[in-house]
């Protein structure tokens, strides 16, 4: 049923009004988007990504006020981090009410919602009277895809049309956070650093991270064996001095953070570097495209990658990597 990719809102309208599929660009990857209050739309989302009905959906509005009306309430605390991040790459969980469909939350009592900022999502949403439910668009524990062709790859077939907005600019999925007891957990690292909440956050409230250990989580965002390429990668602290001597540089990648510091790097498959200058934001938006050119190369059958510092965005950078080696 596929039909092209492009920038045409209409022609994505008229798909989703019809309960089918469309690709949407937000600033932090590609989601799988259809009517979010049409449980025929959400079941084929469910199905194009082969995704487990214990995972629930991200419903994807184009307001504070929409996501709203799909809550039955809105902690002030919440409130105020929406009011301050959206549009953006934050997820916020509050208690749903029965507009929105058991099959987005799997069957539980919290919604997860959030404003992207993207301008022609945004655009998109403008146009419909329903928020979207967009899980990442890519078959269900492979790595996120940040461009329209990434999307492709691997859904060709299972969608009608991909809206093309370019590469994301964040390149990390949304940080996901709601409030349990008066703590703000945060269930998943994310685009949007710790810090930056922390500063947004009044005093009173405790914030607890949710590490991603569990293979039973409450958050299935936290599947130890989530974005993983299909060849084996190594996260190590410091490559140059950690190299392991089994490896055959020839049949290996590397994936760098900052000066490779007298690492041979002529001698491997490929290298790519996420940030020569040590930018964790420009880390982020590379992120996931590095990881699929290494994957995809013919010639590497591991890949080597370098942990970053534990800071900033740098947290969920090495929370994806840690999770692509498990
Ligand atoms: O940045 C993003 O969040 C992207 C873009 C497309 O918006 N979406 C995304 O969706 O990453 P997905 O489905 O790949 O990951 C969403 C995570 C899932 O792991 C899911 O478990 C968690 O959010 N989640 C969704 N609804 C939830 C709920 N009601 N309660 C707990 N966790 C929820
Ligand atoms: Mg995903």
């Amino acid at each position: 049923m596929y039909t092209g990719s492009g920038t045409d809102l209409d022609l994505a309208r008229h798909f989703l009004d019809l309960n089918e599929l469309v690709a949407i660009p937000t600033e932090t990857v590609y989601g799988l988007a259809g009517n979010g209050l049409e449980p025929k739309a959400i079941l084929k989302i469910f199905q194009a990504k082969n995704r487990p009905f214990f995972d629930p959906l991200i419903l994807h509005c184009k307001s504070l006020e929409q996501a709203s009306s799909m809550a039955t309430e809105f902690p002030a605390v919440l409130r105020d981090l929406a009011e301050k991040f959206w549009p953006g790459p934050l997820t916020i969980l509050l208690p749903k009410n029965d507009r929105v469909p058991d099959l987005i939350t799997s069957g539980q009592d919290g919604v997860a919602l959030r404003v992207p900022a993207h301008p022609l999502t945004l655009a998109l949403l403008q146009k419909l009277d329903y928020p979207l439910a967009a899980p990442s668009a890519n078959p269900f524990g492979y790595i996120s895809p940040t461009t329209a062709a990434h999307v492709l790859q691997q859904l060709t077939g299972k969608l009608a049309y991909v809206l093309d907005g370019g590469a994301c600019e964040v390149g990390l999925e949304s940080t996901i956070v709601g409030l349990e007891a008066d703590q703000l957990v945060v269930y998943r690292k994310g685009g949007l650093s710790i810090e930056e909440l922390k500063a947004q956050v009044p005093a009173s409230i405790q914030i607890k991270v949710i590490e991603h250990s569990s293979s039973r989580p409450e958050s299935p965002g936290q599947l130890q064996s989530h974005y993983a390429p299909s060849k084996k990668l190594i996260l190590t602290e410091d490559l140059k001095s950690s190299l392991p001597s089994s490896v055959h540089p020839e049949t290996t990648g590397l994936l760098l953070f900052g000066d490779p510091l007298g690492l041979h790097t002529e001698h491997f498959a490929l290298t790519l570097n996420l940030s020569p200058s040590g930018d964790l934001k420009e880390a982020a938006t590379h992120l996931f495209s590095f990881m699929r050119r290494l994957d995809d190369h013919p010639q590497i059958s591991l890949i080597l990658a370098q942990k970053l510092p534990d800071h900033g965005l740098g947290l969920a950078i090495n929370d994806r990597l840690r999770r692509a080696s498990a």
